[in-house]
């Protein structure tokens, strides 16, 4: 015979948003999460491999880029948490979440910054397709964090995206 389902022992937790809300709203900021890791990798990895007369621009730019994000990941990760749910960590996990796909060789300088844009907005879209939920949910801590996101994401587009203009 089956063995009934049993909740993961430990203390009962209420901090005012159902279980069923924290669920979700953990696997959005895992969605979130996946993205900021890729976001972040990809953003180091161009770091150390940008070549051409922007070198030291885009060089420095990148370190200052990876350097926020990876504090974010973090701040994301340890949000989940608080919501009592397990933060994804492996790169295989982050993989099957993220919405950005992994940049094939090394690309031309301009390139890489196309592939930043591309990344930064669809980081942004994962942190925006969210706050529904966390609003319905009344989950402030979370719509802060995510605040915090979109504004850095969309101000890091924009300046990458400036470098793409005339
Ligand atoms: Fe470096």
């Amino acid at each position: 015979m089956k063995k009934k389902a049993t909740k993961t022992a430990g203390p009962v937790m209420d901090i005012g948003i159902s279980a069923d809300d924290r669920t979700e709203i953990a696997a959005g900021l895992s969605r979130l999460l996946a993205d900021s890791f890729n976001l972040y990798l990809m953003t180091h990895n161009f770091h150390w491999n940008v070549k051409g007369p922007m070198f030291n621009t885009l060089h420095q730019m990148f370190m200052a880029q990876y350097t926020e994000q990876w504090n974010a990941l973090d701040v994301i990760a340890e949000r989940i948490r608080a919501l009592g749910h397990p933060a994804p960590g492996t790169g295989k996990l982050f993989a099957s979440l993220t919405s950005i796909d992994e940049p094939e060789g090394v690309p031309a300088a301009l390139d890489m910054v196309r592939l930043l844009v591309a990344a930064q907005e669809a980081t942004a879209r994962t942190a925006r397709g969210l706050f529904p939920l966390v609003d319905k949910a009344n989950d402030q801590p979370t719509a802060d964090l995510l605040t915090q996101r979109l504004e850095v994401h969309e101000k890091t587009a924009w300046m990458l995206r400036s470098l793409l203009e005339e």
